[in-house]
């Protein structure tokens, strides 16, 4: 089979990496892919005629789509108008990650648990319902908004400060011409994913990620600063819960809608005192969440994906590994706001391809071999054990061997879990 990958971050050398150990892949193109993969080509995901150029130039037999931004541009339905089978929801059904009102109206349907909310696109009417809506509130621009569109307000003063920047200066464009006013959900937060191909849906693991930029929990909300799977939290009956509350009703409200999802459901819960909630969904694999689930997934991938593109799913297992899991990512200093880029990465381990991995996102070849940062979030580090301590002093003892004074990370991923850093 040749493969086309299409995106650039660590997720996606993730993805390759698992890919291209398929006995079933002859040829993986990664567009654009980054420095750290031998796959990648200067193709651009939002050139559509370039992507359908190249499929027909190279006999492609199967295109696997990473990141959400083409989902919502409508790669996939072009790709599968086109006859191309595609791992990637359609952006009708990507609307699950691309509105938060899509996602909640989902929700009632399928009867599954999701904080109480109401939609507003009047900027007035929402400051009205803000002054009485109970405190904390949740306030989320309706589209993407790369991460930074939820404001937990404590005050009724940041609420409406919230609105009229998202809704009145429309700060996020017009992801913010909607605004979901939710209420605050209290627990611990986890991500459970499935695949699907419209039918059937199949469990892939779950993680925790660690969203705020510092130690301890602290600082800006970023794309992810690391991840490990599999999360205590959720045990084996917990993921049997979520897959038959969350997961499988899910899929089917979006058949019953008229646009069943084809891809990978990303679940992301709050686990309450009362059970599981949903507070989003995503219609793609999470960074750095992938990079610890491909080590885990104990078989090949490429049959699992494709069955996924053409409604076979039914037809197939998962086994997963009882290892676990740990990605520690390195960021450029200035991270999330003003990353500093162009800096040199003086060395960089390789990791051994079986329990740890060295993972790109932004990076650069150099003449000499050696690399430079080039944007906020730089490469994953990964390490896989029999345990989660071992798993983490794996990824933590690569990190010191990467000479790059102007990068930093967390030193406490895994913290809920092992309750230590290092
Ligand atoms: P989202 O973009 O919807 O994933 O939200 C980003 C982050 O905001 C989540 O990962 C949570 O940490 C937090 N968040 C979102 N919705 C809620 C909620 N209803 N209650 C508490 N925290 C929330
Ligand atoms: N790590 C969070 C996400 O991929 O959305």
């Amino acid at each position: 089979m040749n493969i086309l990958l299409i995106g650039n971050g660590a997720r996606e050398h993730a993805l390759a990496w698992k890919i291209a150990a398929s006995p079933v892949c002859d040829r993986l193109w990664t567009a654009p892919g980054n420095a750290g993969m031998d796959s990648s080509i200067p193709l651009i995901p939002e050139d559509t005629q370039a992507v359908l150029a190249f499929c027909q130039t190279n006999a492609v037999d199967f295109v696997v789509i990473g990141p959400e931004k083409p989902l919502a541009a409508g790669l996939s339905d072009a790709l599968r108008d086109a006859g191309y089978p595609v791992f990637g929801p359609s952006q009708a059904a990507a609307r699950l990650e691309t509105s938060k009102a899509f996602m909640k109206t989902i929700c009632e349907k399928a009867g599954v648990a999701t904080a109480a909310h109401e939609t507003f696109v009047d900027l007035a009417l929402a400051l009205t319902y803000a002054e009485t809506a109970a405190l904390p509130m949740v306030i989320k621009a309706d589209g993407l908004a790369a991460g930074k569109g939820v404001v937990i307000a404590q005050t009724r003063e940041e609420a409406s400060a919230a609105l009229s920047s998202m809704m009145g200066d429309r700060c996020f464009g017009d992801a913010g011409s909607r605004v979901v006013i939710e209420q605050f959900l209290d627990g611990e937060e986890v991500s459970v994913f499935a695949l699907c191909d419209g039918t059937t849906v199949r469990y892939i693991g779950h993680a925790q990620d660690h969203k705020r930029v510092f130690d301890g929990d602290l600082g800006p909300n970023t794309g992810g600063m690391g991840a490990y799977a599999p999360a205590p939290i959720l045990d084996d009956a917990g993921v049997d819960h979520v897959m038959t509350t969350i997961i499988q009703p899910v899929a089917q409200a979006m058949a019953d809608q008229g646009c069943p999802f084809q891809g990978v459901l990303y679940a992301g819960l709050m686990m309450t005192a009362q059970g599981p909630f949903v507070i989003e969904f995503n219609a793609r694999f999470g960074d750095p969440e992938c990079q610890v689930l491909m080590p885990l997934i104990d078989q090949d991938i490429v049959p699992l994906l494709y069955a996924c593109a053409v409604g076979t799913l039914n037809k197939h297992t998962v086994r997963l590994s009882p290892r676990h899991a740990l990605c520690v990512v390195m960021a450029s200093q200035g991270y999330p706001e003003q990353p500093i880029t162009g800096t040199p990465i003086q060395s960089l381990p390789h990791g051994d391809g079986h329990t740890t991995f060295v993972l790109h996102a932004a990076t650069q070849r150099k003449d000499d071999g050696t690399f430079v940062a080039t944007g906020g979030r730089v490469l994953s580090l990964v390490g896989v054990g029999d345990t989660l301590q071992q798993a983490r002093d794996r990824a933590y003892t690569l990190i010191h061997d990467v000479q790059w004074p102007q990068g930093f990370y967390r030193r406490d991923i895994g913290h809920r879990a092992l309750k230590n850093t290092v």
